[in-house]
């Protein structure tokens, strides 16, 4: 492919002021952050999911009803923080994935326009990126959740289109408000509003974790065999950082001087 993966001109027209003002978070359905052909080659080119390890019925922080898929991170893997897993699968190496990927890879993590569109939108000096594919199918939902506090936002590039996906099935990300009960493991019902991110065709959706970030997906009633697909940009604080805040949290509840 020629050029580049990322329509920059889409990223320059951004009105970042009106994203940061959003509520109940800053968040916003980006049409056309790929170029058609960049969109197209992923697309075409998409991991296989012989690559993927399946999460099943995995406990959750807060209880919320597990988060069944298939997951694939590239180059290190948080749930497999000791290695490599022994049976292959779940995580993947810049080698082994398809040409197409291993160039938007490499945009992604060269990209300096990129990056500083990421760090005015979130409002940070910088971030560590980290990056996954997740594959849905009949039955997997994303129960309403926040995300962990270590992630300052995240942007997710969808890699379905209106030929292979029906909306009727589900999938798109909702961003809840309005949480009318306290518990950390709410049901969508539990919220006030919902407002529906497209999946399809060259869409993605970028938000930043507040403490009012809610979002989640309902469970996908696709037939057998079609697949939500979707790639992970996570934008996360630096060690360093998670260490000053875990420190500044344990001076707070002890009173300790800083
Ligand atoms: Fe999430």
């Amino acid at each position: 492919m020629k050029g580049t993966f990322i329509d920059y001109e889409l990223l320059r027209r951004f009105d970042i002021d009106a994203f940061k003002k959003r509520s109940p978070f800053p968040w916003e359905d980006i049409g056309g952050f790929l170029t058609q052909e960049g969109f197209h080659s992923l697309y075409t080119n998409f991991p296989s999911l012989d690559l993927f390890e399946y999460h099943s019925n995995r406990r959750r922080t807060h209880d919320q009803r597990p988060h069944n898929r298939h997951y694939l991170a590239y180059e290190n893997s948080i749930y497999h923080k000791d290695g490599p897993p022994m049976d292959a699968g779940g995580l993947v190496r810049r080698e082994q994935l398809p040409t197409a990927w291993q160039g938007f890879m490499d945009e992604l993590e060269t990209s300096d326009e990129y990056r500083r569109f990421i760090r005015r939108a979130l409002g940070i000096s910088d971030f560590i990126p980290r990056y996954a594919w997740h594959v849905g199918s009949k039955g997997s939902e994303v129960s309403p959740h926040l995300d962990s506090p270590s992630k300052i936002g995240t942007h997710i590039l969808y890699f379905n289109t209106s030929v292979d996906w029906n909306p009727e099935w589900g999938g798109s990300t909702l961003v809840l408000g309005g949480k009318k009960i306290e518990a950390m493991n709410p049901d969508f019902a539990d919220f006030e509003t919902s407002a529906a991110a497209r999946i399809t065709d060259n869409h993605s959706f970028l938000f930043k974790n507040t403490s009012s970030a809610w979002h989640g997906a309902t469970a996908l009633t696709s037939p057998d065999g079609s697949y939500r697909r979707l790639f992970n940009i996570i934008f996360e604080t630096s060690r360093r950082s998670v260490g000053r805040k875990l420190v500044d949290r344990a001076r707070a509840m002890f009173a300790l001087p800083s």
